[in-house]
């Protein structure tokens, strides 16, 4: 009795694991695209404040579980995409957005969304993940 309580409680636990993930990647697909908003707006400080909250909630989505398993059943550890991620396009986008420089912007947010697709692209799931595209 006990041991089927622990057993549920554990996978109530993982499965919760998983929602936190999905919704936080969501709300850095949000925070990403309120980013664009901001920035074309010409609002550069609030974009860089939300581009930091983009960043936070696609770290704590990654490292909370950076073991996946690969459509293919392979264990891998995202934590090297994400550093790759970071370390990339995303600090592009920060230099762009401190410079005040749309068209630096624009580069950088078209790589940003390409690396995020990379990672999920590692993980090769069907249906793939869409990332909505940058706006115009
Ligand atoms: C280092 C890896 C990594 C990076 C970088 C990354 N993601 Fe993800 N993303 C994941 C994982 C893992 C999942 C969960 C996939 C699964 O379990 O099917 C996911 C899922 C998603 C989903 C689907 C959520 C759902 O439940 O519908 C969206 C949307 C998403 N990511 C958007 C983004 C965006 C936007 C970026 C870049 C700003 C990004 N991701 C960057 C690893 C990453």
């Amino acid at each position: 009795m006990k041991t089927s309580l622990t057993l549920c409680l554990l996978l109530l636990l993982t499965s919760c694991t998983s929602m936190m993930n999905h919704h936080r990647m969501k709300a850095a697909q949000r925070k990403m695209l309120a980013t664009r908003t901001l920035q074309q707006a010409g609002q550069w400080e609030e974009a860089l404040a939300m581009a930091e909250r983009m960043q936070s909630s696609v770290t704590k989505s990654v490292t909370s579980a950076p073991k996946q398993k690969t459509a293919t059943g392979v264990e891998i550890d995202l934590t090297p995409l994400l550093t790759a991620w970071e370390k990339g396009p995303l600090t592009e986008l920060k230099a762009a957005l401190q410079k005040k420089d749309a068209t630096a912007s624009t580069k950088a947010f078209t790589s940003l969304r390409q690396q995020c697709m990379s990672c999920h692209a590692v993980l090769g799931k069907t249906p793939p993940v869409v990332v909505s595209e940058i706006p115009n």
